[in-house]
C-alpha cells in the first residue's frame, strides 16, 4: 500500500497508535485527520470530534471530513477502549456493552460511513484493527477479545463484499504496545515507535498484505496452526489471578 499520497482519516486517532500512525502518514506525505472525543487536544493534528457509540456523531464527522477532503482514500477504525473483567460477577455487563459499542459497533458504524464514498470514488483501502487477542484469548480482557475476533471476522467479509470495487480492506493485528496504559501494566509491551517501523514496513509491502501482523504478534496470530494454543492459554489466564487475590477466591 502506498502511504505517500493519500488522504487519511484515523477514527479514534486522537492518541495512542493511532496519533501515532497518524504522524508517521503525514511525515510519509499523505494528508491525515483523526477522530476521538478529544479532538483538538493535540494541536499537530487536524482532528474532527467523534464519538462511535452515537450513529449521529459518526456520521456528522464523515461529513465534516468529507466536507474537508473529498478526495479521502484511506479510512482507519481505529478507536477501541481495552477493559480487564470479572465474568463471575455479572456487575462486568457495563464494561462488556461498553466494549462492545466501541470496538465492534463502533468499527461497523464507521466502515458504513465510509463505504459509499469509497465505492463511489472507485478505489480506496479500509483498515481495520484487531489485536493478538483476536486470535488467541486474555481472560482477563474477555469482551476485549471477542469484539476483536469479531472485527477479524467481519474485515474478511468485507474484503469479499468490496471485491471488484477498487476498495481494498487490511487488518493491523497488533501485539501489546505500550500505549494506553500498557507501558505500565505491561513491562513486556513494545515501544510503539518500534511497532509503527515494522508495521508500516509491512503495510507498505506490494501487493499489500491482508493481515499486518509483526513479529511479536505472531505466535498469538498462529497458535492454533503451530499446536501452542492450549499451553499459550492456560498460561495467559494465569492473569486471572489478579481477580482472585482482590476478592480472596
Ligand atoms: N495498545 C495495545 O497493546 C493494543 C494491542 C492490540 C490492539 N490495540 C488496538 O489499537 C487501537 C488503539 O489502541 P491504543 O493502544 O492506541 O489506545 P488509546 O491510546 O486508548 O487509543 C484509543 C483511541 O480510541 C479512541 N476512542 C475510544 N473511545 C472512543 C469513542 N467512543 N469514540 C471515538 N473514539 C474513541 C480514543 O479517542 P478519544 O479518547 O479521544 O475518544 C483514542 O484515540 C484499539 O483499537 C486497541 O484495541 C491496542
Amino acid at each position: 500500500m502506498d502511504i505517500t499520497n493519500r488522504t487519511v482519516f484515523i477514527a479514534g486517532g486522537t492518541t495512542g497508535i493511532g496519533a501515532g500512525l497518524a504522524r508517521r502518514l503525514t511525515a510519509a506525505g499523505s494528508t491525515v485527520v483523526v477522530g476521538g472525543r478529544s479532538a483538538g487536544g493535540d494541536a499537530d493534528l487536524e482532528s474532527v470530534r467523534l464519538d462511535v457509540t452515537d450513529p449521529a456523531s459518526v456520521l456528522r464527522a464523515r461529513d465534516e471530513v468529507l466536507d474537508r477532503h473529498p478526495d479521502l482514500d484511506l479510512v482507519v477504525t481505529m478507536a477501541g477502549v481495552m477493559r480487564t473483567e470479572d465474568l463471575r460477577d455479572p456487575a462486568h455487563a457495563a464494561d462488556a456493552e461498553h466494549t462492545v459499542a466501541v470496538n465492534l459497533l463502533g468499527t461497523l458504524r464507521v466502515l458504513d460511513a465510509f463505504t459509499p464514498h469509497l465505492v463511489e470514488q472507485g478505489h480506496g483501502d479500509f483498515l481495520t484493527v484487531t489485536s493478538g487477542i483476536a486470535f488467541m484469548p486474555f481472560p482477563l480482557m474477555a469482551t476485549y477479545g471477542a469484539t476483536k475476533a469479531a472485527v477479524h471476522s467481519y474485515s474478511e467479509s468485507l474484503r469479499e463484499h468490496l471485491a471488484g470495487t477498487g476498495v481494498g480492506v487490511t487488518e493491523l493485528v497488533p501485539p501489546a504496545v505500550a500505549t494506553a496504559g500498557q507501558e505500565q501494566l505491561n513491562p513486556a509491551a513494545l515501544p510503539l515507535d518500534d511497532y509503527l517501523d515494522e508495521a508500516i514496513a509491512l503495510l507498505t509491502q506490494e501487493p499489500t498484505p491482508r493481515e499486518v501482523v509483526v513479529e511479536r504478534a505472531q505466535r498469538l496470530r498462529w497458535a492454533e496452526r503451530d499446536g501452542t494454543y492450549a499451553e499459550l492459554l492456560e498460561q495467559r489466564s494465569r492473569s486471572l489471578g489478579v481477580l482472585r487475590q482482590d476478592d480472596g477466591r
